[in-house]
């Protein structure tokens, strides 16, 4: 059960203000009935009309897509190229929590929860995002460490990670690393290899803070669990 007004502005077509406004005035009815009663208790489940339209309640969705190459992060493009909010079947409005380069494929969360998607790309949170980057040429200890420690990026220093060589292709002369960070500036992985003059030919991401691929091929998606929401919301 939940007030009336409450449940009016979480809709969001008035503040709780308006909202007891309109209930005064005789603007809203529940299951055909005006309601004049401020502290009225309803059902989600009500049929609740203000000034003659049917209120829907944004329910809060949650998915979690594994991004092809030549997909654009975000919910429209102006080239109208293809975006990951294309890929999902829904009608909600929802969009990408943080961003994946255009030929980066991989891990990313959308929703249509405002409030989760600022805490988890707020910097002072800490998400770890695992990569798997294939660099260009072999990839020495030594700028592992020096990426690892932190390095000076668009003048401020990147915050401790992780990069460690995975395996080195004889055949193709490139290095597969292992790329832990938990800041998400734009192009970081990318930007940091290339400060040290490694070129990334392909970056997948496989881990978004204890979410993984597991069970998904590229372009499918599936949503989260109710306990996955939780623990992303209690992430510290
Ligand atoms: N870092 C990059 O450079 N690109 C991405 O898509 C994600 C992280």
């Amino acid at each position: 059960m939940i007030r009336l007004q409450k449940y009016i502005s979480e809709c969001g077509i008035a503040s709780r203000r308006k909202a007891e406004e309109l209930i005064t005035n005789g603007k809203v009815s529940v299951n055909g009935k005006i309601v004049k009663e401020l502290g009225t208790k309803i059902n989600e489940s009500d049929a609740v009309v203000v000034n003659g339209k049917l209120l829907k309640k944004d329910v809060k969705k949650y998915y979690l897509l594994y991004k092809p190459r030549e997909v654009i992060s975000s919910s429209k493009d102006e080239k109208g190229r293809k975006t990951v909010v294309n890929l999902i079947k829904t009608t909600d409005r929802i969009y990408p929590i943080g961003r994946l380069d255009y030929d980066t494929t991989g891990i990313i969360l959308l929703t249509n929860d405002g409030e989760l998607s600022n805490l988890l790309t707020h910097p002072s949170h800490n998400v770890e995002k695992e990569y798997l980057a294939k660099v260009k040429g072999f990839f020495k200890k030594e700028d592992a460490n020096k990426l690892s420690d932190g390095v000076i990026l668009n003048g401020k220093k990147t915050k401790k990670a992780l990069f460690k060589m995975d395996r080195y292709d004889k055949k193709s002369d490139s290095s597969y690393v292992k790329v832990i960070i938990t800041e998400g500036r734009n192009h970081q992985v990318k930007d940091m290899f290339a400060l040290l003059g490694y070129e990334v030919l392909k970056l997948k991401r496989e881990r978004y803070a204890f979410l993984n691929l597991s069970g998904l091929k590229s372009g499918e998606y599936r949503q989260l669990t109710i306990k996955e929401v939780k623990q992303l919301y209690s992430l510290k």
